[in-house]
């Protein structure tokens, strides 16, 4: 995948590059991520992960004493999501993006063997992973499912919870996941995610395939963010923390509600 580009805008690039080939890169850095041939989104070493994930109040302690490591090795997050709000005994969760799985685990805790968390993804290499993070944990509530979140194969208003971490930033069409999101909620379902935004525009090195893949290219700013979730219909869109994650960066955490 060659470089690229002349545009300082996420935009911009998915112009140049198209759609289709952003997602081949992005599936491909994270089919190495899973393997453990390469990191994102922050430290490649297994002990910087679970102070990384600690860091950002991971509730560690209640997938038991010992988390196995491979539940953490692929971690890829820049937030918790879980942190924004509480879930309750019988819903079901979906996590967009849900790479290894740590976020799907934890979910599927605290909704309990009444509820379900299914795990969306559309890297072969992170689904097979999770599965078998899945089958060491023992929790038969999760089911892991391929798909894009640009089109997921997930049924109408059948969802009380969103979660993500990480992963729209990664998306060329923003607008059209916000969409599915909002159709695959029931009313008064909501949306928890943590994810990057930018500060200003990026300089244009910063806007190349490998940024992108590395949860930076693909971001935009804030505000802009914000109104493609009001635009696809959420409401009670807030910005419960904004933080700053790398120069012209923040890791964000936002909530919003299907009316
Ligand atoms: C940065 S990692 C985050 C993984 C996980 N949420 C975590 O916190 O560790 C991004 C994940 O999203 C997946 N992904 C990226 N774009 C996607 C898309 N359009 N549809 C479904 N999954 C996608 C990747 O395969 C990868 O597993």
């Amino acid at each position: 995948m060659s470089e690229c580009c002349g545009s300082q805008t996420s935009q911009g690039l998915v112009n140049l590059l198209g759609e289709d080939d952003i997602k081949a890169a992005v599936r491909e850095r994270y089919t190495e991520v899973a393997r453990g041939e390469t990191s994102c989104c922050g430290s490649p070493t297994d002990s910087t992960r679970v102070q990384r994930s600690r860091d950002y109040g991971y509730e560690l302690n209640i997938l038991g004493e010992e988390v196995p490591v491979s539940v953490l090795d692929s971690f890829a997050g820049c937030g918790n999501p879980l942190a924004i709000d509480t879930l309750n005994p019988g819903e079901v969760v979906l996590d967009l993006g849900s790479g290894a799985g740590l976020d799907c685990f934890l979910a599927a805790k605290k909704v309990g063997p009444t509820g379900q968390v299914i795990g969306l993804d559309m890297t072969d290499a992170m689904l097979e992973k999770a599965r078998k993070n899945q089958a060491l944990l023992g929790l038969n509530h999760v089911e892991f499912r391929k798909g894009e979140m640009e089109s997921m194969p997930i049924a109408d208003a059948s969802v009380d919870v969103i979660i993500s971490n990480c992963v729209i930033n990664l998306s060329p069409d923003k607008d059209r996941v916000f969409r599915e999101a909002y159709r695959v909620l029931r009313p008064g379902g909501r949306l928890m995610v943590a994810d990057i935004a930018t500060v200003g525009e990026l300089p244009a090195d910063l806007r190349s395939t490998e940024a992108w893949t590395g949860c930076i290219g693909g971001a935009i700013p804030l505000d802009e963010y914000l109104g493609k979730l009001r635009a696809a219909g959420f409401a009670d869109v807030q910005v419960v923390s904004a933080q700053e994650w790398r120069p012209m960066l923040q890791s964000v955490k936002v909530r919003a509600i299907k009316p």
